[in-house]
């Protein structure tokens, strides 16, 4: 019911949601656009995890390598010296390609203007002093680790191969690295994870100085081993009571610790630049399973390595194209604005050249009636309530929607359409 409502709250007729078959032909590169490199290799799989990855195999990863190039010369080709204002490598675990990273560095340098910041994630059980150094050569200025815990218990919980010690040793390492950002993720309503638990993971997080922290609630999905062996249909939410008591507490205590808030699960210390992979205007990605956004559609890469090798040698990996109309368009601008959780009404209007609430009057008038969010000369900014109720929007809304995609297009790497 509340996916319905906030559906109809978002959309109206005539808006299609469903992605077709195509091969990206039609793609086209705006002005400027984020660049996502998506490395699908993991040494150990966590049986919670959503994203698309296969298990780290040494011939497999330099196939993949090489295909990837492939990829980046043929958008090369067709959209030289655009303009990329940042670069952003996800994964999985983008450090297993490590030496692999120059040459993939170089080549997309070789074919657009890069400016911005050079960013990736990774894993504690990959970080070395020697690893490090070779991160600050290639200039990569914003580093994401996943930390999910400071606790063994919690780590044993996760599945996650690596101890707490190795953790710190690593948060250590990076924060000492000479980058911009030290971003780490942590997790909470984990299984009997209580307030105490929180408060011990971020006073650690803080005491080795990290410049930001993104707080993600554990869902189930049920495409993954936790979800299969819950059987579950549908994503797994964590208990409402207890995450709305832990959200708040991080949300106050963050505040209170100095810290800016930057999305409705991160903050970052004041003056530092912000680690976010997913808040671009316009992206390419590259890739298996990576997505691209121009403001016309929403394409998907395979999810498959072995396809995606397969099909690099003629053509682009594309393989979904969800259409999107001028409406839709503003709409996930807006909707990705309050992600960060402030609205520069202002920029709306030099984007779209309309005014944000001559369109959307209606949604915004009961956002600010229900107290999510208020108006501050040229900003609207999310207040605590809206940031909670936004994550929550961000659970069922997109969460069940890329669940969507990603069951589906795992389970058949070439669908005709899926329909959300
Ligand atoms: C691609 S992963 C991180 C990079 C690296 N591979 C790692 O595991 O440390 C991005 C983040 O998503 C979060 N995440 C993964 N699965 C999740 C789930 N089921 N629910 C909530 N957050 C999840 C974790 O905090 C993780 O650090
Ligand atoms: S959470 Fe990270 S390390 Fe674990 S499977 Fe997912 S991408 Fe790989």
């Amino acid at each position: 019911m509340l996916k319905r409502f906030i559906r109809n709250l978002f959309s109206e007729r005539g808006d299609d949601y469903t992605f077709y078959r195509s091969n990206g032909s039609d793609f086209t590169f705006l002005e400027r656009a984020g660049l996502y490199v998506h490395i699908p290799f993991c040494r150990n799989k966590c049986p919670y995890c959503p994203y698309y990855k296969i298990n780290y195999d040494r011939d497999k990863a330099y196939k993949f390598k090489e295909s990837l190039l492939k990829e980046i010369k043929e958008y090369g080709h067709k959209f030289k010296y655009r303009t990329v204002n940042s670069i952003y490598f996800g994964g999985g675990t983008p450090t297993l390609l490590i030496n692999e990273i120059p040459d993939i560095l170089k080549n997309i340098d070789k074919y657009f203007n890069i400016e911005g910041e050079i960013a990736l994630e990774t894993n504690p059980a990959e970080i070395t002093k020697n690893l490090v150094i070779k991160l600050r050569k290639m200039n990569f200025s914003l580093i994401s680790l996943g930390v999910q815990s400071f606790q063994q218990k919690f780590l044993d919980t996760l599945g996650r191969k690596y101890t707490v010690k190795t953790t710190e040793k690593a948060v250590e390492l990076l924060v000492n690295g000479g980058f911009n950002t030290i971003n780490i993720d942590l997790m909470f309503v984990l299984p009997n994870q209580n307030i105490k638990d929180i408060e011990y993971d971020i006073d650690k997080a803080l005491s080795l100085g990290v410049d930001q922290i993104t707080f993600y609630p554990l869902f189930t999905f049920p495409y993954t081993s936790v979800g299969k062996l819950k059987k579950l249909k549908n994503i797994g939410l964590p208990n409402h009571y207890r995450r709305k008591k832990m959200y708040y507490y991080i949300y106050k205590r963050m505040k209170k610790e100095g810290f800016r808030q930057t999305s409705v699960w991160s903050f970052n210390r004041y003056g530092n630049k912000t680690y976010s992979s997913v808040t671009r205007d316009y992206y390419l990605g590259f890739g298996p399973g990576a997505a691209s956004y121009n403001g016309k559609g929403f394409y998907f890469n395979v999810f498959s390595v072995d396809e995606y090798i397969k099909m690099i040698d003629d053509k682009l990996p594309i393989v979904l194209k969800m259409s999107v109309s001028n409406r839709m368009a503003k709409l996930f601008w807006l909707y990705w604005r309050f992600y960060e959780t402030y609205v520069p009404v202002g920029r709306y209007r030099d984007l779209f050249k309309s005014d944000l609430y001559t369109d959307f009057g209606k949604l915004l008038k009961f956002i600010e009636m229900a107290g999510f969010a208020r108006r501050n000369n040229d900003i609207l900014e999310l207040t605590i309530r809206g940031s909670y109720y936004i994550h929550l929007i961000q659970n069922y809304f997109a969460l069940n929607y890329i669940n969507k995609i990603w069951d589906k297009s795992w389970g058949n790497v070439k669908p005709d359409n899926i329909s959300l």
